[in-house]
């Protein structure tokens, strides 16, 4: 038997993910441009306050100088690129049918428990999986909701009076904008773990979501609902 080539993401999905990784870099650059113009938050109980983002230290390192225009305008700009990206990619997620890969299911949060364990060598056997296992699925569904939640929260207070419905819905100004910079500390977690997985992962998995296939070595059997099955089987669709 040969080594089998598959189709495993189709184009626009390609397309849609790299055009976000440098339009969210720059989002969380121009977001940090903005936020340094005024840094209110820290982590503190009582009066004691144990960490500040970020303290003087950081400015003074990095000879950080106050650019609250600058990073207005990229935010404002770019947000557009973040926005109609985003809305695309759903869009065609759900009209191609791809969202049946990448939702969770029933299983799934079971599951993902057990993809974490054999992760960390914890346990043997990962559980039968189509294009995402059962953790990529939930990180995957995470991450679109946190893209509509920095949309709305960016909204409710890029114009609290124009949008003053969706400031009531993340309950006020104040908290719209805690909201929108734990969101993005959030991506910055998601992107951590995520390169990490890409690299265990290995070559053959990266590569696959540039060129769109992935090589499937002879030997490999795949399983669904617990039977065994080919890899072409396994859900993957037409690039
Ligand atoms: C250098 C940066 C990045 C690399 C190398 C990378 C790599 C990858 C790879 C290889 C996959 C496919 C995983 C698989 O087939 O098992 C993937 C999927 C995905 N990545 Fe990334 N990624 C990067 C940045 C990001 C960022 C910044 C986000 C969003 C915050 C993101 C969100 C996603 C999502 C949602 C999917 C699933 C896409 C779908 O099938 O609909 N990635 N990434």
């Amino acid at each position: 038997m040969k080594t089998r080539v598959l189709n495993k993401h189709p184009l626009a999905i390609r397309w849609f993910h790299w055009i976000n990784f440098p339009v969210l870099a720059v989002m969380i650059w121009s977001g940090l441009l903005i936020y340094w113009a005024n840094d209110v938050y820290n982590i503190k109980t009582g009066h004691t306050v144990w960490f500040h983002f970020f303290p003087k230290s950081f400015y003074d390192k990095y000879h950080i100088s106050f650019r609250l225009a600058e990073g207005m305008s990229f935010h404002f700009a770019f947000m557009w690129l973040f926005f109609i990206n985003g809305l695309l990619y759903l869009l065609y997620t759900f009209l191609s049918g791809e969202w049946r890969y990448l939702l969770p299911n029933k299983h799934s949060f079971k599951e993902a428990w057990l993809v974490l364990l054999h992760d960390l060598h914890i346990r043997r056997s990962a559980p039968s999986q189509l294009k995402y296992n059962a953790a990529q699925r939930v990180a995957y569904t995470a991450i679109i909701i946190m893209g509509i939640g920095s949309v709305i929260t960016g909204l409710a207070i890029y114009k609290p009076v124009q949008f003053n419905y969706l400031s009531w819905i993340c309950g006020g100004y104040e908290s719209a904008r805690i909201e929108h910079f734990i969101l993005t500390i959030g991506y910055v977690l998601f992107f951590l773990v995520h390169i990490i997985q890409v690299i265990i992962a290995g070559w053959n998995n990266f590569q696959a979501m540039i060129s769109g296939f992935e090589f499937i070595p002879p030997s490999t059997k795949e399983t669904k609902n617990g039977k065994s099955v080919e890899p072409e089987n396994i859900g993957t669709t037409k690039a």
